[in-house]
This record gives C-alpha cells, structure tokens and sequence, in this order.
C-alpha cells in the first residue's frame, strides 16, 4: 500500500502564531449565540466551484482559518475567489492554471484534499500532495484513491505525491466503500458529476453537510440524488454552470454551545441552529439531564440540572450519521466529567481522539484511559484551572468548555488550533457572560 505519510524533500512548515486562552472558569453563561455556517459544508462548497468555469456565490460561509486557507489554495491554483463582505465568497474558476495541490496546503489542512474529484474529473489530470489535517490518529485516503479508480481514472503515489490522470472523462461505475467516509463520499460524488455514465455510491454517508453539497451540485444542473439513505446515484453531465448557495449551519459550533450551557449551569438560546441535524445528541443530553427545547432555527439549552439534581452518567459511541457525530465526543466527554456516575465512551471513528482526555485530568477529571478507543470518566468532578495544551481543533473547543466549567484560571496554549474551525469563539464567549481573553503565546491579553 502506498506510504500513507507527507514526504517531501524542500517541506519546511511555516511557523505558526501560537496563542494563548486565558479562561477565570465558574461563571454561568446566559443569553444569545449566534450559530454559523457548517466549516464541514463550507470547505466542500468552496472546492465544488472549481466543476464549473462560471462564478459561484455562497452566504453564510464561516470566517474561520480553514476556509481561508481553502480560498488560498483556490487562489494559487488560479482561480478567482473573491470575498466581497463578510461570510460571502464568491468563485470564478474559469482560468485554472496550476493542476497542483501542494504539500504546503494539505499540510494545513484535510480537506485540501476534496480538489481531487473536482479537479480530474473537469480537467483530465492534477497532482495532489497526500493531505494532514488534525491529529487525530493515522487518517489514510485511500477510499478517495479507489473511488476515482472505479471512474476510470488513473493514480500513481511518489513522494508524498497523488498523481491522478485521465485519458478522456471519467466514466461512470459503481463505487463501494469497505465503510462510510464523509470525504470520500463526497470526491467520488463531485467527480462522478462530470463523468461519463451513471455513478452509484454505496455506503454513502449521511452527514447533513453531504446533503448540503448535493443542493449545491443540484442548482449546479448536476443529476445527483440520495436514492437511499446510504445511496447517491449520480448521471453525469458534461458540463455544470454557476449557482448560488446558503452554508446549512454548524451543528458541532451547536452542539459545543449547548454543552457550554450545560457545565456552567446557564441558559443560552441559540440561534439558525439545526436541532433536526442535532438527534442522537440531543437524545444523549436528555439522557444526562441537560434541558433541551427546539425551535424551527433555535435551540434553548437550560442547564439548571447541573445546579439542582446534577447529571446522570450515560455511556456514548460515536457512529457515522445519523449516529452521535465523533466531533462532538470531546464536548460530551466534558460534560460527563459533571455527571454523577461512571459514564463510557467509546471513539468508534478515530484513533486517537480520546488521548486529549489526560489534559482534562491535569483539571481534576477522573479519566481513566482503556485503549485508543475506550475511556471511562467518573464524575463528578471538581475541575480546577490548570496549564494545559491544545492538539487538535475540537479538542481545542473542548478544553475551553471544562475551563469554563472549572474553578480558577486555565490557560491553554495552542489556542490558535480553534480558529480553524469556529468562527469568533471569544467573541461569541464574552458576549454570553464567560471571562476569557486571547494572547498571542509570550505576551499579554489582546481581548477581554
Ligand atoms: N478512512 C480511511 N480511508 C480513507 C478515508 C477515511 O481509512 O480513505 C477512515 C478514517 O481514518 C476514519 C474513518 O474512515 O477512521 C471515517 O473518516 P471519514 O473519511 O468519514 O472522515 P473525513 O471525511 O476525513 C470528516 C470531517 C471530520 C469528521 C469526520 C467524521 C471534514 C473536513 N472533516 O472527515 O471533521 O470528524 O468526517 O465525521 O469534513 C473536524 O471538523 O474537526 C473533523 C475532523
């Protein structure tokens, strides 16, 4: 199998501006949170544009670092990406120039890896560097690889290098993954809308943020259509125009929130957020205690439970969707840091998701650690400010949600982790009550 690991000779990363979260833990949060759009549907919209030469819009895209660094990877490419106001983007990708991903993108960012199906299937041919991402455990693509295999294409790995060509178009086949993957769902789809033929995905995921791309390819003209709950057929088309397109919301940015609410005791409306995307966590903050009333695009979180009777330890798994969504573990397991009880938690998805568990008990949780997929938490716990470290970007959001649950002052370094996937976090912060500032690492606060 081919080296599932970056490799390139000149490879020198940039250096990060690393920061710091100052976080005065035990106050109750109250009031109004914005939601925004999904970074999960923004990142795929943005690579979608690149099937079609005419300009496409999208509204309600995130202002966070990920789909900065999409726009730049877009730009380099030579593509038009224009940001005319803030969370609308709008892409032109009628002279591409360079059919080359580099190491220099992928390296920031997974996601760089959906330029793939987009970019074969219009264009015959590019090169794409073997993508990072967060840490979280060995994250292969070879299901992204055997996908455009089945449509025809052919691919080659040297040096860290995907080189992808096909003599004429794609053609339509039958593409069975071994399990369900979001991404490569969604590459084999993109591709198989320019392809020749007609294009099954067999298990497909289920992700709101799949079905969001599929509006998107829809008003694109692209014959795209989830035939089943885990089937996308696609008939293809030889060519797909502009479109116009709103990001679907962020339920993990929801769901974050909601937990938010819960460990501080608080009540928090949120707002343009997706309960219906929402229902295995929803189901699981029932089961803990944590008062949750929908709305057609709100959410009200009352977490009074925490202050009265206390939560009730619950056992979670993460699944794929509709199942509880893997990006929302590290939230679940802080609030289960606050229920009363033994409470397992198995990571089905990744590995290595849970080790970010042991900066949680330098806080004072009683975590115990089975395997890289299995961990208890016994709660309750009393968590006190400590020093600790961020890894990746949920685990990021997670260990600001027990500094806020904590007594004393935390303070987390690789704050900047965060920005990649959540837009304004501080901002939205303060304004519902909590005390927390940001600092670039080494020097003092720059908010408050
Ligand atoms: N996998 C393979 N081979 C592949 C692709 C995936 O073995 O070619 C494995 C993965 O290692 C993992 C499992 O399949 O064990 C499922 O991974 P999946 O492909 O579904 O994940 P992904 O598409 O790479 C997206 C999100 C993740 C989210 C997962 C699961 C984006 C940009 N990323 O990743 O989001 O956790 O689906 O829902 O959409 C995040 O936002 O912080 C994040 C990590």
């Amino acid at each position: 199998m081919a080296d599932a690991r970056p490799f390139h000779w000149e490879y020198h990363p940039e250096p990060v501006a690393r920061e710091v979260f100052r976080i005065e833990g035990g106050r109750r949060l109250d009031g109004t949170v914005p939601i925004s759009g999904a970074k999960n549907a923004a990142l795929k919209l943005l690579a979608a544009a690149t099937l079609t030469g005419e300009r496409c819009r999208f509204t309600n895209v995130p202002e966070i670092e990920d789909v900065r660094v999409m726009a730049e990877t877009l730009r380099d490419l030579g593509v038009v990406v224009d940001h005319p106001e803030p969370n609308v983007y709008e892409v032109a990708s009628g002279d591409v120039e360079w059919l080359f991903v580099p190491l220099e993108a992928a390296a920031r960012m997974r996601a760089s890896f959906m330029l793939l199906g987009p970019l074969l299937t219009r264009f015959g041919r590019v090169i794409i560097s073997n993508p990072g991402g967060d840490r979280i455990g060995r994250r292969p693509v070879d299901l992204h690889v055997e996908a455009m295999r089945a449509l025809g294409a052919s691919i080659e790995y040297r040096n860290g290098y995907y080189f992808a060509t096909s003599p004429g178009r794609l053609r339509g086949g039958e593409i069975r993954f071994p399990f369900v993957s979001v991404m490569g769902t969604e590459n084999a789809m993109l591709a198989a809308t320019l392809a020749e033929g007609h294009t099954i995905i067999r298990p497909a995921a289920q992700e709101p943020e799949v079905d969001d791309l599929i509006t998107f390819l829809q008003a694109m003209g692209a014959a795209v259509e989830r035939t089943a709950p885990d089937t996308i057929e696609v008939e293809g088309r030889k060519r797909l125009r502009g479109a116009e397109h709103r990001v679907v919301p962020d339920r993990i940015e929801a769901g974050t929130f909601i937990i938010a609410a819960a460990v501080t005791g608080g009540r928090l409306t949120l707002e343009g957020a997706p309960c219906d995307h929402l229902a295995a966590f929803v189901e699981t903050m029932d089961r803990v205690g944590v008062g949750i009333a929908c709305g057609t695009d709100t959410i009200d979180v009352d977490g009074s439970a925490l202050l009265e009777g206390g939560y009730r330890a619950c056992d979670v798994e993460t699944a794929p969707y509709p199942g509880l969504a893997t990006d929302l573990q590290p939230p679940t397991a802080v609030l289960l840091t606050q229920a009363t009880g033994t409470s397992h938690v198995h990571e089905a998805i990744f590995e290595d998701r849970l080790e970010w568990l042991s900066e949680v008990g330098r806080m004072g949780a009683r975590v115990e650690m089975i395997d890289a997929h299995h961990a208890t938490i016994d709660g309750r716990s009393r968590l006190v400010g400590a020093e600790v470290e961020i890894g990746d970007l949920r685990a990021g959001a997670s260990l600001i949600l027990a500094a806020l649950a904590a007594e004393g002052t935390t303070t987390i370094h690789g704050a900047h982790h965060v920005h990649r996937g959540y837009e304004n976090i501080e901002r939205k912060f303060l304004d519902i009550g909590a005390s927390i500032s940001r600092s670039a690492e080494g020097t003092t606060d720059t908010t408050s």
